[in-house]
């Protein structure tokens, strides 16, 4: 057996808040190798990178999501006893329901949704002098996935919940305030969403047929039970906030078309596929997930190296996305690299790779591409807009990160559009 390179330090967990974003990858860099080990939160943890490193990860032989996601994480961003900790026969089954909404009629009617809630922002920022794009772009979102999802939702309301399920996903590499803030948007949503599932189930409110709500009070177990109230809450959550955590990429793809002002044009004059590359290279490009992990199955060995049973192994997202063997130049932004691009299931991995229904690839990616094209529609064809001087610099130690002014714009002034 070849021994694994190891870290010397003692436990590893200050390193990865310090390091953030470039934790493994400047490591593996460090010790020339795809693979090293280390200790997280006291634990022997090995930490893999690179293509091959994501076809072992989602073998999904090999590893199991049991026991791998850190409680702080599971109590902000997650939730507890989620679909992202479920194995085999239970986790496929839940997945089969999470990607039967998932359908091009469903994703139709939430881009619907988001179309009218970009008209309505425009025309409310045209009254502004200034908006922080960031934040109205997480109330376009939420407006619109709650009224796919069947949620109600009172106008009063939508300031305050935004900002819990928004505190929700900014938690997820925080300690301190951060960190506590997340924590009371999850106990505040989850709340709120079992009460309504609650709701539901008593008939005292009616959920349209096929959303997210019906589907997810109606679910049932392999035994035939419904799930409990709180956790049919907490997947509901699981399509809600990350759909508001999309803020995240159409910032970023604000922030690249003002960087990048050729590309602007080209996806006003190009024929659509622009689009598509523009979107990809923004999900590979800008962090947002750094890794993600599993325990090992049973032991086994791979390229000589000894994987113990129940070690807690983090895939590289961040650094395989910006891998110099597998993307050219990987820290420009280039959104032309896509153009002849065949598609890799292990290779362009911001939401994880592999299959959807056998591995955790997420539920949600094609809504995430979707609904970032959307924005930038209309960005680029709906409004004009100028973005004044502003602090742009976004930290990689931070988990999220965002430029630091969150984007701010002004002078909004909607144009006529053919969509
Ligand atoms: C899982 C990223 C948007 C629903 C995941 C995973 C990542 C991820 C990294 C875990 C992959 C793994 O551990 O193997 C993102 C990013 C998003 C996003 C960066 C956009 C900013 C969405 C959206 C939805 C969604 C819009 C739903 C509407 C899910 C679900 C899972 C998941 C349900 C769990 C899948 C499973 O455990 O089988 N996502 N996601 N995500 N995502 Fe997303």
């Amino acid at each position: 057996m070849v021994s694994i390179p190891r870290e010397n330090a003692f436990d590893s967990s200050l390193a990865v808040l310090k390091d953030g974003f470039t934790f493994i990858q400047k490591r593996c860099q460090r010790h020339g190798s795809d693979i090293f080990q280390t200790r997280l939160m006291f634990q022997n943890t090995i930490c893999i990178s690179g293509e091959e490193a994501v076809r072992l990860f989602y073998d999904p032989e090999r590893f199991v999501r049991k026991g791998a996601i850190p409680k702080p994480i599971q109590k902000t961003l997650l939730g507890q006893r989620s679909i992202m900790t479920l194995d085999d026969g239970q986790h496929r089954r839940r997945k089969e329901m999470f990607m039967s909404l998932m359908g091009p009629t469903s994703i139709q009617t939430l881009m619907d949704n988001m179309a009218t809630e970009w008209q309505a922002a425009i025309s409310r920022w045209q009254q502004r002098n200034q908006v922080v794009f960031f934040e109205e772009v997480q109330e376009i979102l939420f407006r619109g996935v709650c009224a796919w999802a069947g949620v109600p939702l009172d106008a009063t309301e939508v300031h305050r919940r935004t900002r819990h399920f928004a505190a929700m996903v900014d938690a997820f590499g925080a300690v301190g305030p951060r960190h506590l803030r997340g924590r009371w948007g999850r106990q505040q949503s989850e709340s709120w969403m079992q009460g309504i599932i609650e709701q539901v189930r008593s008939g005292q409110l009616t959920a349209p047929d096929g959303t997210p709500l019906d589907t997810l009070a109606v679910y049932q177990e392999a035994d035939g039970q419904p799930l409990p109230a709180r956790m049919a809450a907490i997947e509901l959550i699981n399509l809600i906030r990350p759909t508001v955590a999309i803020s995240w990429y159409i910032t970023f793809a604000a922030l690249a078309l003002h960087e990048h002002p050729d590309w602007r044009k080209r996806l006003q004059t190009g024929n659509g596929e622009e689009l598509d590359w523009f979107v990809d290279e923004v999900r590979r490009f800008y962090p947002f997930a750094p890794f993600t992990g599993a325990r090992v199955r049973s032991e086994f060995s791979w390229k000589g190296y000894l994987f113990p049973k129940a070690t807690l192994v983090l895939l590289d997202i961040y650094g395989t996305n910006h891998d110099p063997r597998l993307w050219e130049q990987p820290d420009e932004f280039r959104p032309e690299r896509f153009q002849n691009w065949q598609g890799n299931r292990f290779r362009l991995i911001p939401q994880g790779g592999g299959d959807y229904l056998t591995g955790h690839r997420c539920a949600g990616e094609w809504i995430t591409i979707e609904a970032t094209k959307v924005a930038l529609r209309y960005l680029t064809g709906a409004m004009e807009y100028n973005v004044p001087e502003q602090d742009f610099h976004y930290s990689l130690s931070r988990m999220p990160t965002m430029p630091k002014s969150r984007f701010i714009i002004r002078q909004v002034q909607p144009i006529a559009t053919s969509f």
